[in-house]
């Protein structure tokens, strides 16, 4: 093989390989044509207006449709709808709530938004919650637990529901970046009591931002639709109706018929989309699997995988930070996942930060939360020994034969 691009060789890439973000990829006529039709009716918003194209609503039918679940509310993110699930079940102050160790600040932070605690659950060598260790994280306090999905990989759901039961916890799924998941054919977001998807510019499908919260369960979703709407359920009694036994106060994380227009199109393009990344994620993986010294994450249902990212685990941190460095230098962004470090080590996080006085909500137990840096040892082990390569349905064949290439040349000189 030639000389790595990091000691001066000539990289597998001149541009640095990115495809990232595979639902603006797909974007089309669909997507402006449905935009079109609520400009011309002069219709943005979804419960009023001149000449309403029910938009949202029609997205909602679609991810029901889709996902085989009971309800679904489209609402402006999947931080909003995180809060919206928290709230909807009841959790806030005194509560604590499990997140996975390896996801993303959202995870946590609407936790604290929602005027709870997250504490936090150890994974296993599947970057996603280990199931084992969810008891071992609760206390009197804990109420919920959320699962993630990470980078389209499914969480080991029939296990978590097992545990969650035998500790009375409601089960959260934060699916954010993994739309379309699944643990033998039933999708992530409907194992649990309530679902929260993303639709920000890095997820599978895209409005730019945006989320939906389904459920099955028609209580939770009553309180969900609710508190996404000044505490109001307008479809099931209009407009400010004195309905006093049912209402509260909520907050405004409405979806407008302007981003219900793209969603609507974009997930027409979904399985579209899976399936090409799962075509190149296969191609990929079949071609590196037997280099010596190169493991996959491990995956637990390889038809559930989204497929909209490969990680590769390495024996020791040095090895990963080499063989980054030098992918990147082919021209193959990658990274450690999350720069390597589990979510509760970034300050905020770390330090309880909060933006309220007396640091509420951390000022609602007997005894502080302490976090650690070596609470979760396996996140610790296996961060900082992967390499994230995000994959898109655009990659083209020239692309994949890059990436093969690129992990080839640089698994040859360094491992
Ligand atoms: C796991 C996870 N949860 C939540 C979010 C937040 O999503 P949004 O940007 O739609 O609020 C993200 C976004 O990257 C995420 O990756």
């Amino acid at each position: 093989m030639s000389k790595l691009a990091l000691y001066g060789g000539t990289p597998v890439r001149e541009d640095v390989l990115y495809k990232g973000w595979p639902g603006i990829r797909e974007y089309g006529l669909e997507e402006a044509e449905n935009l079109i039709k609520v400009i011309k009716a002069r219709s943005p918003f979804r419960y009023y207006g001149p000449d309403i194209q029910n938009m949202v609503k029609n997205f909602e039918k679609g991810m029901r449709e889709r996902f085989g679940v009971k309800h679904a509310v489209g609402v402006t993110s999947c931080t909003a709808s995180l809060i919206i699930a928290l709230k909807a079940a009841g959790i806030g102050p005194g509560d604590k709530v499990i997140v996975p160790a390896c996801t993303f600040l959202a995870t946590a932070g609407a936790v604290v938004c929602a005027g709870a605690v997250p504490v936090f659950c150890d994974v296993d060598d599947t970057m996603n919650i280990d199931p084992k260790k969810i008891k071992d994280v609760a206390d009197k306090y804990t109420k919920a637990v959320i699962t993630v999905p990470l980078g389209g990989f499914p969480v080991q759901m029939d296990e978590v529901m097992v545990e969650a039961k035998k500790l009375g916890l409601i089960v959260i799924e934060d699916v954010a970046q993994s739309m379309g998941a699944s643990l033998n054919g039933k999708p992530m977001g409907t194992w649990g009591d309530i679902g929260c998807f993303s639709l920000q510019m890095n997820k599978i499908i895209t409005t730019g931002e945006g989320g939906v919260v389904v459920s099955n369960n028609d209580e939770l979703f009553e309180r969900a639709v609710r508190y996404h709407d000044q505490g109001q359920y307008r479809e099931m009694e209009g407009f400010l109706t004195d309905c006093a036994d049912r209402v509260f106060i909520g907050q405004n994380y409405r979806m407008s018929e302007l981003t219900g227009a793209v969603a609507l199109a974009q997930l027409d393009k979904l399985d579209k989309i899976l399936t090409r990344m799962r075509q190149i994620k296969k191609q990929i993986k079949d071609e590196i699997k037997d280099i010596p010294g190169i493991r996959f994450k491990r995956v637990i249902d390889e038809e559930g995988d989204a497929a909209c990212s490969l990680t590769l685990l390495f024996d020791t941190v040095e090895k990963a930070d080499l063989f980054n460095k030098a992918l990147n230098a082919e021209g193959i962004a990658v990274s450690a996942q999350y720069g390597g470090r589990p979510v509760y080590m970034i300050p905020q996080i770390f330090h309880q930060k909060t933006v309220d006085r007396d640091n509420f909500p951390f000022n609602q137990f007997d005894e502080p939360v302490v976090y650690t840096e070596d609470m979760c040892p396996c996140a610790n082990y296996y961060m900082p020994r992967s390499c994230f390569i995000s994959l898109s349905a655009e990659f083209e064949e020239q692309d994949v034969r890059d990436v093969i290439t690129a992990i080839k040349k640089v698994a040859a000189e360094i491992l």
